[in-house]
């Protein structure tokens, strides 16, 4: 299992590559906004840094709603850097210029995806990354980890190629769970993360065998 992190936090994505476990970045307009990162020339700008911290994909999203507005927005994003793959919402134009992009070789995350219905579309569509969103449909009392599992069978079924990008984890069982259903990675925040170091019997243990070491010597 791949892991992402989804911030757009750079000393978050700093620390979480330190630890050598981090596979990519996943972005969306909401984290940006929230890391205080506005206008277009600001934004573009921030995918690069990312870039430049983290070996794996960054994903960055459009924010035109149409086909040709997408296309273009995806292809500057495209261009930014390697790394960078294009996140399209699941709407219509969004499978389109999915379709389009796939075609062209370029590599992209569909976003916003709540039904096994839209995540056949997006695979048909020839998406690189399928962004299911975990958290989001446990929020309103729905089984997201159910979706997961449904999405990773029809993909199986059919060999589609399109990997499962558990999104909106929230906490770490939500990753342990999609990790036993075979999702083939999940973004969440960096406490998701460094949650999975934690167990007590570690921190006790350590501190015993720190201790027998001090008495010895
Ligand atoms: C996915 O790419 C989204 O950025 C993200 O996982 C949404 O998570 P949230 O529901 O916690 O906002």
């Amino acid at each position: 299992m791949r892991f992402f992190i989804d911030t757009a936090n750079l000393e978050q994505i700093k620390e979480a590559q330190a630890l050598g476990i981090l596979d990519g970045v996943t972005t969306n307009p909401s984290l940006m906004a929230k890391e205080g990162i506005t206008g277009a020339e600001n934004i573009l700008k921030h995918y690069v840094a990312i870039c430049e911290i983290v070996d794996g994909d960054v994903s960055a999203e459009v924010i035109a709603t149409d086909f040709d507005g997408m296309v273009k927005q995806g292809e500057e994003l495209a261009a930014l850097h390697p790394q960078i793959v294009v996140k399209l919402p699941m709407i219509a134009d969004g499978v389109k210029a999915c379709k389009y992009f796939s075609d062209k070789g370029i590599r992209t995350n569909v976003t916003l995806v709540f039904s096994a219905g839209q995540a056949l579309l997006a695979a048909k569509a020839g998406a690189t990354y399928v962004s299911p969103f975990l958290g989001r449909l446990d929020d309103i009392s729905t089984d997201g980890l159910h979706l997961i599992s449904e999405i990773r069978q029809i993909y199986d079924n059919y060999g589609f190629e399109t990997e499962i990008l558990a999104a909106s984890i929230r906490h770490t069982m939500h990753v342990i769970d999609c990790a036993k259903i075979g999702a083939d990675v999940m973004t969440g925040p960096l406490s998701s993360i460094t949650g999975l170091l934690k167990h007590p019997l570690t921190d006790s243990g350590l501190a015993q065998f720190l201790l027998d070491y001090q008495k010895g010597n």
